[in-house]
């Protein structure tokens, strides 16, 4: 009984040293802290050690049969994060896709009480009984109902909801989600803007949708028949390499290219902290149709970077003392000197981060506004979807 006790102990002081630790990196709400105090996560990853459940870590639970990561547990700074978007009350009804293991949805039950109710949708029927069995090993299966379904349809059985939050990277935003949300409802979804993403709240605004806030994020994508057009390519599997591409396209040998000889422009720009490598990547990706982002062994170690690709070479963001654009293959000086221009436009709009975006979401068949008379230095980008059309601005 003794020795339970004090695993008991050992279990909750990592649970203070998590939330310590996320609080000294960004600011978690008083509940969202609250919930994750008093959730057990390593009692939702069963299967590893319990000091490892309790690090600031994702950790992958299921994957295909290429090796792709398809569930987890996602990072805990993401998930307070997201949670703090949400802003969920006591007595609020919320929608999660994506149960994974069932602990979001049981630090939701935690903000929901007294009164509230949660549904949590996974697509993976062995997903949903492991989630069952965890929120029940953790004794919170009370307001929490796991179903087994495409989180595409939402779940009409239990609309309207407060909140709405997808733990899984969306493409678009569903109809059904719009549909099932109040009038005064939020929503929370990473969601990718031509392959990064970010994590937008967004409410109704008129006739239309509006960010309340934005975080970056790095989620795997939403399968099935909502997936987006999204293109992974394995350049290489030892060493690891990895292409992305926002939609298919036609682009040259990237291998061979990244082979040959570099031409390196240096910019004035120094990359003072992560945070401005996300704002310049998403600059990029709104601002340029050919972006691409590579992933993988890079240099010394596991990274990842964007830049240009194009059918005769690929030019990447690098950073040395300054930011510098190196381009590779026969098109690599041309494509590096425009990478250099983009960073220097960046530069010139005050460095945006992504916490800088705004973006407003129109349901189409609603005709897209005109840009109209924006202020600030970017009249702001438009990414038609299929249901919905994003003007995107940092205002
Ligand atoms: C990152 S995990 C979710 C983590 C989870 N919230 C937790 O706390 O452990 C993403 C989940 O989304 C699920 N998923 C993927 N596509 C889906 C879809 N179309 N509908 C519902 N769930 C989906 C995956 O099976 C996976 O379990």
């Amino acid at each position: 009984m003794d020795h339970e006790a004090d695993h008991e102990a050992g279990h909750a002081a990592r649970r203070h040293a998590l939330v310590a630790l996320l609080k000294e990196r960004q600011e978690v709400g008083e509940p969202v802290a609250a919930a994750m105090l008093a959730v057990p996560r390593h009692l939702f990853l069963p299967d590893m050690d319990p000091e490892e459940a309790y690090r600031d870590e994702a950790i992958v639970t299921k994957r295909d049969d290429e090796g792709r990561p398809i569930s987890s547990s996602s990072q805990p700074a993401i998930m307070a994060a997201m949670l703090d978007q949400l802003g969920v009350a006591p007595g609020h009804r919320v929608l999660e896709i994506g149960a994974g293991t069932g602990y979001n949805a049981a630090l939701l039950a935690h903000l929901v009480v007294p009164g509230g109710h949660v549904v949590s949708v996974d697509i993976d029927d062995d997903v949903v009984a492991g989630a069952r069995r965890h929120l029940s090993a953790a004794g919170t299966s009370s307001p929490v109902e796991v179903v087994c379904a495409d989180g595409a349809a939402g779940w009409p059985e239990r609309a309207p909801y407060d909140r709405m939050i997808a733990t899984v990277g969306v493409w678009d935003l569903a109809p059904a989600w719009l549909e099932q949300l109040k009038d005064d409802g939020r929503l929370v979804v990473p969601l990718d803007l031509r392959g990064m993403q970010v994590s937008v709240a967004m409410e109704r605004s008129g006739g239309h949708w509006v960010s309340r806030s934005v975080v970056p994020c790095g989620f795997m994508r939403m399968r099935g028949p909502f997936a987006g057009p999204e293109v992974t390519l394995v350049l290489s599997r030892d060493p690891d390499l990895v292409l992305a591409l926002p939609e298919p396209r036609e682009i040259g040998d990237v291998l061979t290219a990244l082979d040959a000889a570099s031409t390196d422009i240096a910019t004035k720009v120094d990359m003072s902290s992560p945070a401005m490598g996300t704002g310049l990547s998403l600059w990029l990706a709104l601002h340029e149709p050919r972006w691409c982002v590579l992933s993988g062994k890079l240099g010394r170690g596991y990274g990842v970077t964007a830049g240009i690709v194009e059918g005769d070479g690929i030019a990447l963001l690098a950073a040395e003392r300054t930011l510098v654009a190196r381009g590779h293959g026969a098109g690599g000086a041309r494509l590096a000197a425009e990478l250099a221009g983009h960073i220097g436009a960046w530069d010139q709009a005050g460095r945006p981060e992504a916490e800088d975006l705004r973006i407003e979401a129109y349901e189409a068949p609603t005709p897209t506004p005109g840009p109209g008379p924006r202020t600030g230095p970017d009249a702001g980008a438009v990414i038609g979807k299929r249901h919905t059309k994003l003007v995107l601005s940092f205002p």
